[in-house]
């Protein structure tokens, strides 16, 4: 797995048609390097296919099920994103989190699912505003780490970590290169308690990352790559951002 990543979080945007310019113009602007991933509304994990499979861009889902297969109306099981292509599943979205009521314990078994079926999952952690201001950043993203490394032990080398602070989620509020570095270390130095493996995954930073910082948050130390909503769908901030 590539250290440096990159990827585009669509959320629930997009159509056919604009799609399907958004990754033509994507896949002559990346030129074949690698290391970019975007994850698409389930509708759409065909069209990123049949559009992206000779490129060396790969696709994704927003979310997964919990569970494997069966009566569970209006769920998408980890096989069937396999089954579509997928390479990556973000799971625990604060989205999810705050408007599904998403436990951490439900994403850890998510997380545990999409590795089953032999994909990646980018599994995002982060604290609200109020959380940051009472000094609590550090205990919510342990505990939220902590849930899915108990569940999928040293797995969690196969995974990739995602620190979104909420109150930088779609606000224009960047977490400044220095407070995105501290919990990225924070969090590398817990992972590598479970092994040097587990350390050296891609940890990304999400949160209003846009073409004129993502040089300087790409260039801490141990922030390896963006997990990027608002400017993956437009397509010069997003090329200027996987340049970055
Ligand atoms: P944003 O979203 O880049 O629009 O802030 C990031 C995310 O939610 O993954």
């Amino acid at each position: 797995m590539p250290r440096r990543l990159v990827v585009g979080n669509w959320k629930m945007n997009g159509d056919s048609v604009t799609n399907a310019a958004l990754l033509q113009s994507l896949m002559s602007g990346l030129n074949g390097s690698g290391g970019v991933v975007v994850c698409v509304p389930f509708p759409y994990l065909h069209q990123a296919r049949s559009l992206l499979a000779e490129s060396s861009l790969t696709w994704g889902a927003q979310d997964v099920s919990a569970h494997r297969q069966g009566a569970f109306t209006g769920e998408v099981a980890a096989g069937m994103l396999k089954d579509a292509g997928c390479s990556h599943v973000i799971v625990g979205h604060s989205e999810r989190r705050q408007y599904h009521g998403e436990s951490s314990d439900l994403i850890a078994q998510k997380a545990g699912l999409v590795l089953e079926s032999e994909m990646t999952p980018i599994v995002c952690v982060g604290e609200t505003l109020a959380e940051r201001e009472s000094e609590r950043t550090e205990e919510v993203v342990f505990a939220q780490l902590d849930a899915v490394i108990d569940r999928i032990g040293a797995d969690i080398a196969r995974t990739v970590v995602a620190y979104e602070p909420v109150w930088a989620i779609g606000t224009g509020r960047t977490a400044t290169p220095e407070q995105a570095q501290t919990v990225h270390a924070l969090l590398r130095e817990r992972l590598g308690r479970v092994n040097s493996d587990a350390a050296g995954i891609p940890l990304l930073y999400g949160g209003s990352v846009k073409a004129d910082n993502a040089r300087t948050l790409f260039g801490c130390p141990d922030i390896d790559g963006g997990l990027v909503g608002g400017a993956s769908l437009n397509v010069r901030e997003f090329l200027a951002i996987c340049g970055a």
